[in-house]
């Protein structure tokens, strides 16, 4: 290769090392760099009080990964219940908890104005980079308020409106939220309306999200 052709690969490599630093930068939060998901786990179980005998509730829960790692926790006396719109991640859960040999995950089929839980059925319930998808935030917290016994926590994870995110994928509120993502106030205003109180945060969680730590009075 010719230095003239040298420089210029080099000259594109930085560009390219630049880009992809600059979009990182603006995601959620970069697996590794932002810590890994063991520590998170493990900071979901101390701010849910998660033990074992421990019920709990994953909204949105995607693959499973933390219902199936909370599972573990909890143990055969707990329970998870895994909710989740899409059919096809609904399957991949109840297939990773049957592959990890846990009979305590319930995975349930998640409505768009109701997770379908069992009433009382959780000390605790998730949702993490779930709520900037939920269209019908005030059916879900009503529910959420259903779903948990009194003095149950409800953890909301999220990240703020105002990345490059904005441009390249659009979410079901981003109008509403002025972006792909939810205001923290938003967060607080509508749990608030759903009769929770703040317990703790909102503080930073992991990479650009933050969290919010409500109780079920
Ligand atoms: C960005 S993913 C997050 C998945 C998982 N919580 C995680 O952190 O890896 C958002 C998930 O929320 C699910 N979802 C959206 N609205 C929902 C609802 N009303 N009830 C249950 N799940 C919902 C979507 O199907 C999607 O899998």
């Amino acid at each position: 290769m010719s230095p003239r052709w040298k420089r210029r690969s080099a000259v594109l490599l930085l560009v390219v090392a630049g880009l992809i630093a600059l979009a990182a930068a603006q995601l959620p939060y970069v697996p590794f760099v932002h810590g890994t998901r063991a520590q998170e786990v493990e900071r979901l179980a101390e701010w849910l009080e998660v033990r074992p005998g421990t019920r709990i509730a994953d909204l949105g829960a995607g693959k499973g990964t933390y219902a199936v790692a909370l599972a573990r926790r909890v143990g055969p006396e707990g329970r998870v219940y895994a909710t989740e719109v899409d059919d096809e991640l609904l399957a991949g859960i109840r297939r990773s908890a049957a592959e990890a040999k846990l009979s305590n995950v319930e995975a349930i089929r998640g409505a768009v104005s109701s997770t379908r839980l069992p009433e009382g059925c959780c000390d605790a319930l998730f949702s993490r980079l779930v709520y900037h998808h939920l269209t019908e935030a005030r059916d879900i917290n009503a529910d959420v308020f259903r779903a948990l016994r009194p003095g149950g926590r409800y953890l909301v994870i999220d990240f703020e409106p105002g990345s490059l995110l904005d441009w390249i994928a659009g979410s079901e509120t981003a109008e509403r939220h002025g972006g792909h993502g939810t205001p923290t106030e938003t967060v607080l205003r509508e749990a608030k309306a759903a009769g929770f109180q703040v317990l703790r945060g909102p503080e930073p969680w992991r990479g650009r999200t933050y969290a919010v730590l409500f109780e079920r009075p």
